[in-house]
C-alpha cells in the first residue's frame, strides 16, 4: 500500500503548548510522537504544515507541505487524546478504557499502562525506572501525550546549572539595575493541570534534587526562590503532574545513587525489559520490510545477553538493549547484514580488555551463532552456550 510519493496522506499543523510543539492532523489527532522535536519546532515557528509521505520502501517520513488543506483546530473529542475526568466513575472508566491510547510502538503490559495512566490522572508524582533503553522516556512521553494538558519537558540529565534551570537567573541591566529573570519550570509549576516532563531525573546534580524536594513533597508543593526579591516561594498550581525517569539499577553506578528521600516522594513505575516474545512482536511492527527470521534472532541475541548479565555467572554487565536492537535492525533494513550490523550497534558497548575473555568476546559468541556462515571459530564451547540458552528460557 504504497501512496503516491509526492502527496501525503497526513497533514499537520505545529503548535507550541509549554515547551513542546505539539503536531495536530487534521482530524484533530495528536501526532506528535511521531514527528522528530526539531521538525516540529521548526514547523511551529515558521508557521507552515507537515505532510506525511511514503518512500519507495515503505517507510513513512515527514517534511514541509505547501499544498492546499484546511486544518481544523485541535479536537480534544478524538480518541488519541482526553479531557481528564473529574468524577470517580468517570475515572474508573477513563483508566480502563487507557490502554487504546498507549500508541502502538510502545511496547508496555497493559497493567503497567494503566497503573501508569491512574498515577497521571490521580496526580501522583511518577517515576519511571528501569536499564538503558528499555523505553522510559518513550512511555512517559506517551503519557504526557495522551492527556490532553498542557505539557512541559525538562531533561535534567544534560542541565549543568540546576539553579538556573530551575529557578532562574539573576540579570544587570544599566536602566533597570539587578533584576530575576524567571525560568520556564517557574512557569511550568504555575500553569494549573501541566504535565511536568524531568527527564533523566537520576543524572541530574544534587543541586536539583535539593530545590525539587519542597515542590515535589505533596505538603509542601512550593518552590523556593532564594535570588528573588520580593516573593520567597512559589506555589505549585493545583493539578500539576510530575513523571521522571530514572536509570536504577545495580549496572548504573556511574548514576548518582538518588537520595531516598526524594524516591519517597515518587510512585514508581517500573518499566519491564521486554521478554523474546515482546522484543520479536516489536520488531516485526517496526520493520515489515526486514526478513522476520532474522529479527526474530536479533530478539534471541538480546534476550541471551539480558539472561546472561542477570546470572549469578554473569560474564557480561548488561545485556543488549530495545534501543539497541532496533538501531540494529535500522542497519538491517538499510542492506546491512546482521553481522555487520552487530558490529556496529553492540560490539562498542563492551569491554574488549582481556582478549578472549573480555565481555566483547562473549557477546560476539553469541552473535556469530546466529549470523548465517557459521564458519567463525567458536571459542565457547557447546555446553557453555546451552547453559546461556537455557537461562534465557
Ligand atoms: N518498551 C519499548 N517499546 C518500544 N520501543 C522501545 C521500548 N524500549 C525501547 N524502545 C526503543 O528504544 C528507544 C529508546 O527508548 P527510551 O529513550 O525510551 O529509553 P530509556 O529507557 O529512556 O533509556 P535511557 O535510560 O538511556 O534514558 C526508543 O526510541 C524505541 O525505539
Ligand atoms: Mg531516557
Amino acid at each position: 500500500m504504497i501512496n503516491n510519493l509526492n502527496t501525503p496522506d497526513v497533514v499537520v499543523k505545529c503548535e507550541w503548548s509549554g515547551n513542546r510543539a505539539n503536531a495536530w492532523d487534521t482530524d484533530g489527532v495528536k501526532r506528535t510522537s511521531e514527528i522528530t522535536t526539531a521538525c516540529r519546532q521548526k514547523a511551529a515557528d515558521g508557521g507552515y504544515l507537515l505532510g506525511r509521505f511514503t518512500n519507495k520502501g515503505g517507510k513513512t517520513y515527514w517534511k514541509k507541505w505547501d499544498g492546499e488543506v484546511s486544518v481544523n483546530a485541535p479536537n480534544t473529542t478524538e480518541n488519541s487524546v482526553v479531557d481528564v475526568p473529574t468524577e470517580h466513575a468517570e475515572i474508573l472508566n477513563f483508566i480502563h478504557t487507557s490502554y487504546d491510547l498507549k500508541p502502538k510502538g510502545l511496547m508496555m503490559s497493559e497493567l503497567k499502562w494503566k497503573y501508569l495512566m491512574r498515577s497521571a490522572v490521580r496526580g501522583k508524582n511518577i517515576m519511571m525506572t528501569g536499564p538503558a533503553g528499555c523505553g522510559k522516556t518513550m512511555a512517559a512521553k506517551a503519557v504526557v501525550n495522551s492527556l490532553d494538558r498542557a505539557d512541559y519537558y525538562f531533561n535534567l540529565g544534560a542541565t549543568q546549572d540546576p539553579r538556573s534551570t530551575l529557578i532562574g537567573n539573576t540579570h544587570f541591566d544599566s536602566t533597570k539595575g539587578t533584576f530575576f529573570s524567571k525560568s520556564l519550570f517557574v512557569e511550568a509549576i504555575q500553569t494549573p493541570n501541566a504535565v511536568i516532563l524531568l527527564d533523566e531525573l537520576s543524572r541530574a546534580h544534587p543541586d536539583a534534587w535539593n530545590i525539587l524536594m519542597t515542590v515535589l513533597d505533596y505538603g509542601q508543593r512550593y518552590l523556593r526562590l532564594d535570588e528573588a526579591d520580593g516573593s520567597d516561594t512559589i506555589k505549585v498550581a493545583d493539578g500539576v503532574t510530575f513523571v521522571a525517569t530514572a536509570n536504577i539499577g545495580n549496572e548504573y553506578t556511574s548514576t548518582r545513587v538518588m537520595d531516598k528521600a526524594l524516591m519517597d516522594r515518587f510512585t514508581i513505575v517500573e518499566m519491564d525489559v521486554l521478554s523474546e516474545e515482546d522484543e520479536t512482536s516489536l520488531l516485526n511492527y517496526m520493520f515489515p520490510h526486514v526478513d522476520s527470521v532474522v529479527l526474530g534472532n536479533v530478539a534471541k541475541i538480546a534476550s541471551l545477553t539480558r539472561s546472561e548479565s542477570n546470572s549469578d555467572t554473569a560474564r557480561i554487565t548488561s545485556g543488549v538493549s530495545t534501543r539497541t536492537t532496533v538501531e540494529l535492525c535500522g542497519l538491517l533494513y538499510d542492506g546491512f547484514n546482521l553481522e555487520e550490523s552487530a558490529e556496529v550497534s553492540i560490539y562498542p558497548q563492551y569491554d574488549n580488555t582481556g582478549g578472549v575473555d573480555s565481555e566483547r568476546t562473549f557477546v560476539k559468541q553469541i552473535v556469530q551463532k546466529f549470523c548465517d556462515d557459521g564458519s567463525s571459530d567458536d571459542l565457547f564451547n557447546e555446553d557453555e552456550m546451552a547453559e546461556a540458552e537455557g537461562d534465557a528460557s
